[in-house]
């Protein structure tokens, strides 16, 4: 397997087909989620699925979807809404070690979406108090992430740059979403 061509494929989604996807689909999305790393194996995040329409368009409302501008305005418009997502919670007050756990997970999964021929990303600006209360989720815990998910009605590509090189997000010729990455080489350090 070319797991780095895998990796270099891999890219956020913000805009989705309305088409749902169903309860089979999001159980084997979260399942290789179940084994991610996580701090003294505490396995102590838990996954909230929303599949219904109804209470999908909740979410839709009262986040902040998408915040790459891709010449349409930026923000997912709802003809492009995510049809299902997953709330990622935790115990008690997050610290890092629950973001770093969070973060595994999703990378699991978003390795995983891959082979099914889904798409997700993560949304950070969300109600948490809003949210929390309508999913009913019980009171000590706090939602961290909220993962949208659904079948890509776009194709973000990836791009090698340079520090010097214009950071834009949207190809107005080709008319796709590139998503500039700076090479190696400027990340590393030797010592
Ligand atoms: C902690 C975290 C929070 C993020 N929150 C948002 C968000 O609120 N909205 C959004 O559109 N993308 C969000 N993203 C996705 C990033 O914008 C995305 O990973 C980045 O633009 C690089 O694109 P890529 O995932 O295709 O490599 C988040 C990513 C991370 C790791």
């Amino acid at each position: 397997m070319d797991f780095l061509g895998l990796m270099k494929k891999r890219r956020s989604i913000r805009k989705f087909k309305q088409e749902a996807i169903p309860k089979e689909g999001l159980l084997n999305l979260i399942e290789p989620a179940c084994f991610a790393h996580s701090l003294c194996n505490r396995q102590s995040l838990r996954f909230w699925i929303v599949m219904d329409p109804q209470r999908a368009d909740f979410i839709y409302q009262h986040s902040s979807l998408g915040s790459v501008s891709d010449g349409e305005g930026g923000l997912t418009t709802e003809k492009f809404a995510p049809p299902s997502y997953i709330a990622i919670s935790t115990l008690g007050e997050p610290g890092n070690a629950d973001f770093a756990d969070a973060g595994a997970a999703f990378q699991n999964m978003a390795i995983m979406s891959m082979e099914m021929n889904l798409g997700l990303f993560w949304i950070h600006a969300f109600s948490e108090k809003i949210i929390k209360s309508f999913l009913n989720l019980p009171e000590e815990q706090t939602i961290m992430a909220i993962i949208a998910v659904g079948r890509p009605a776009e194709n973000p590509v990836a791009i090698n740059i340079d520090p010097t090189e214009v950071n834009q997000f949207f190809d107005s010729k080709e008319k796709f979403q590139k998503v500039p990455k700076l090479k190696t080489k400027y990340l590393i350090n030797w010592r």
